[in-house]
């Protein structure tokens, strides 16, 4: 039986982590090829390329130094040779990207190819949200489940516990993702709810936001307590407004409630907009960004915009407080402090541009 060749797309933080469990698998189990490409996007790193760097390290020395991503792995900057032979294609990029490489490698997606989409985020069209895996599957014509969760980037290794949540519309491509992702040191559940378990992955980075004002203004963990409650009650609301086939399990999955979690004490979006309340107007979020990530890309900020764009279209900016708060205060119409007041800045009349 041929075996399944596996590419990634993507290789910043959580594609880096993750590649821990696909390379260990690849190597491991026979239904996959051993060697599992990985696409960069290239750029200068110490006088050379990152890419080269990465060949020679087995590891991303800018996003992910230090973690040992597997000697079966090859990093690539050419996007449509690492593409092009896979049965399986991983993708990780800040969702802000994925839209150009889809269109990028429109043609060449091998027969029989399905995807998994890694990425945390959304796309605004004019009848409502684009998940990604719906790109994914619109563009490339191929099936795409999701992996969501509980998933810091930086605390994955083995010997440590960690979860996640496969969800495929195809059984089969379930058990095939189980067996690429599940190891000692990542569970993973399978479940068939893609649409509720990709915008929990999505939502909760705005509530992440949130948490971060929370913390940075020191409002104690009633207040945080309050904000992951509204949070978690908005993200399960939202999701079932726009697929009415979105399960409230799903929320109790690593994907919900456990991902909430642990984006809000430990994520990048909770660190930066915590590092927002603290500098009191002193800096923008892109600023913070670059200064704080190294390159890394906050998906929050930019996910608290297009969810606000839904609510507009929608007219459900009253019933969703909690994220129309964040936003007015990531548009400066009010400050961070102003999180503890969520439901009057929501009541309010929001100025119009
Ligand atoms: P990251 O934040 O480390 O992003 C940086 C990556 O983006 C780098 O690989 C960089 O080369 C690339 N990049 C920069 N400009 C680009 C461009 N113009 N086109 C394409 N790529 C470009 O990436 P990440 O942490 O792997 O995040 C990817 C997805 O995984 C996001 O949706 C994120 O929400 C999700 N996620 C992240 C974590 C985490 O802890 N980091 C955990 C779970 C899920
Ligand atoms: P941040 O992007 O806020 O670090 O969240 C990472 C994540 O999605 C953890 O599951």
């Amino acid at each position: 039986i041929p075996k399944l060749k596996v590419a990634m797309v993507g290789s910043g933080a959580w594609a880096c982590a993750a590649m821990q469990m696909v390379s260990k698998n690849a190597r491991e189990t026979p239904l996959f090829d051993k060697r599992v490409d990985m696409w960069v996007f290239e750029e200068d790193y110490e006088g050379g390329k990152l890419t080269d760097k990465m060949n020679e390290l087995k590891e991303n020395p800018k996003y992910m130094p230090g973690v040992k991503y597997g000697d079966n792995v090859v990093a690539n900057p050419d996007l449509v040779d690492t593409v092009k032979d896979a049965d399986i294609l991983i993708f990780c990029t800040p969702h802000q990207f994925v839209h150009k490489l889809c269109m990028q490698i429109q043609l060449n997606i091998k027969d029989n190819c399905i995807a998994i989409s890694l990425i945390k985020g959304m796309r605004v069209r004019h009848d409502g949200p684009q998940l990604i895996s719906t790109m994914v599957r619109r563009i490339l014509h191929m099936e795409c489940s999701v992996l969501m969760g509980a998933n810091i980037a930086t605390e994955l290794a083995p010997g440590t516990l960690c979860e996640g949540t496969v969800a495929s519309h195809f059984p089969e491509h379930g058990t095939i993702f189980k067996s690429l992702f599940d190891t000692s040191f990542y569970n993973v559940n399978v479940i068939n709810d893609v649409e509720g378990a990709e915008l929990a992955g999505t939502l909760k980075n705005v509530v992440a936001v949130a948490a971060g004002f929370v913390d940075g203004c020191e409002l104690g963990h009633n207040a945080k307590a309050a904000v992951l409650r509204q949070g978690l009650s908005e993200m399960r609301t939202f999701a079932k407004r726009i697929f009415s086939t979105v399960r409230d399990e799903t929320f109790n999955e690593s994907c919900g409630m456990a991902d909430l979690f642990a984006t809000c004490c430990g994520g990048r979006n909770r660190m930066v907009s915590m590092a927002f309340a603290k500098c009191k107007g002193q800096k923008t979020f892109d600023q913070l960004e670059s200064e704080l990530l190294n390159g890394q890309k906050l998906q929050g900020v930019l996910t608290s915009n297009e969810v606000q764009a839904v609510l507009k279209m929608k007219g459900w900016e009253k019933d969703f407080p909690l994220f129309t708060a964040v936003n007015a205060i990531v548009q400066g119409m009010y400050e961070p402090k102003d999180i503890a007041r969520y439901r009057d800045l929501a009541a309010k009349p929001v100025v119009d541009e």
